[in-house]
């Protein structure tokens, strides 16, 4: 027998991967996504996966009747608190987000189900007003945690939850050369002229092309990536110097970034593989958090 888990805004199901990395056994494992490649990717890698659709039909009396729930997962979209597009006005919302105001369906169903932990995942770019009203919705203070700890990747994330914590391992100290792949295909690097910065840059090299100054950046092989994103497509992907050119990071690149498997995401575009990427969990974080879940 293992624990009962639901998982809100599931994506590609990070969550079970986290529980299996840290040894947990699931019993029933139900999940709240909505979008399709998202879902086929964790039916693909997790079949008994229950899916129950989308968050916000998800009734109190069809919440009741699932098995009692002993933990409670999710990292509720950080859309409209990011950073990344605070200065663009219809996405600075905060809480009240068309998307981010999702959160508060995670408190719905916490209130309704009571499991006996849970764990909230979000943004550390969202302003102190928001992130003190999910703290005190909640119970508990956020514990920082950048996912350079343990991968190439820095991606600076708040989590609120109730699992007794033990201290953080040290910083592993990975670089992107430790994770990228020898032989990627030719087809992701670019043909576009670009400004060599010098070695000691972590941004190496700026590509020049028509984009924002996110999308020209390539990242130094010998330092960390910056924050793997849900924007894909276009020049959106990371990119790293490789043997003096410049190229995308491949999908199982952007997967060993987030410490997920070889091939997890294998079955989509690339497009939608780094995209789901983008929105995951980075799942040696998470397993950490969920190291002293008692069975
Ligand atoms: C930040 S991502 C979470 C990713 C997840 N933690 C993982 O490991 O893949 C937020 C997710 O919420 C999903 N979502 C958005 N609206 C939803 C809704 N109404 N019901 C359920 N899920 C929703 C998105 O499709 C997205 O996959």
């Amino acid at each position: 027998m293992g624990i009962n888990v639901l998982s809100l805004f599931d994506g590609m199901s990070g969550g079970q991967l986290a529980l299996e990395r840290a040894g947990i056994a699931v019993d029933k494992y139900y999940a709240s996504e909505i979008k399709p490649h998202s879902m086929q990717t964790t039916q693909k890698n997790y079949p008994d996966t229950i899916q129950l659709g989308d968050v916000t039909l998800l009734k109190d009396n069809r919440l009741k009747e699932l098995k009692s729930i002993d933990l409670l997962i999710g990292g509720s979209p950080c859309t409209n608190l990011t950073i990344t597009v605070c200065n663009n006005y219809d996405h600075n919302q905060g809480l009240k987000g068309e998307e981010s105001k999702l959160f508060f369906e995670y408190i719905r169903i916490k209130n309704l189900l009571n499991p006996k932990y849970f764990l909230l995942e979000n943004v550390a770019s969202m302003t102190d007003e928001n992130k003190n009203i999910i703290t005190d919705l909640l119970g508990v203070e956020p514990v920082f945690i950048d996912s350079n700890v343990f991968s190439a990747q820095d991606r600076g994330r708040y989590y609120w939850t109730n699992i007794p914590l033990d201290l953080l391992p040290e910083n592993k100290g990975i670089v992107l050369k430790d994770i990228m792949e020898t032989d990627a295909d030719e087809k992701y690097y670019y043909k576009k002229g670009f400004k060599f910065n010098g070695w000691d840059k972590k941004v190496i090299a700026t590509l020049e092309i028509n984009s924002h100054d996110i999308g020209k950046r390539v990242y130094n092989p010998n330092m960390r990536c910056g924050t793997l994103t849900a924007i894909n497509g276009g020049y959106h992907e990371k990119k790293v110097y490789d043997n003096e050119r410049c190229r995308k990071l491949t999908p199982i690149e952007y997967e060993r970034l987030q410490t997920v498997p070889d091939g997890y995401t294998e079955g989509v575009s690339d497009t939608k593989r780094r995209s789901m990427l983008g929105d995951g969990w980075t799942i040696d974080v998470i397993a950490y958090l969920f190291k002293n879940i008692e069975q």
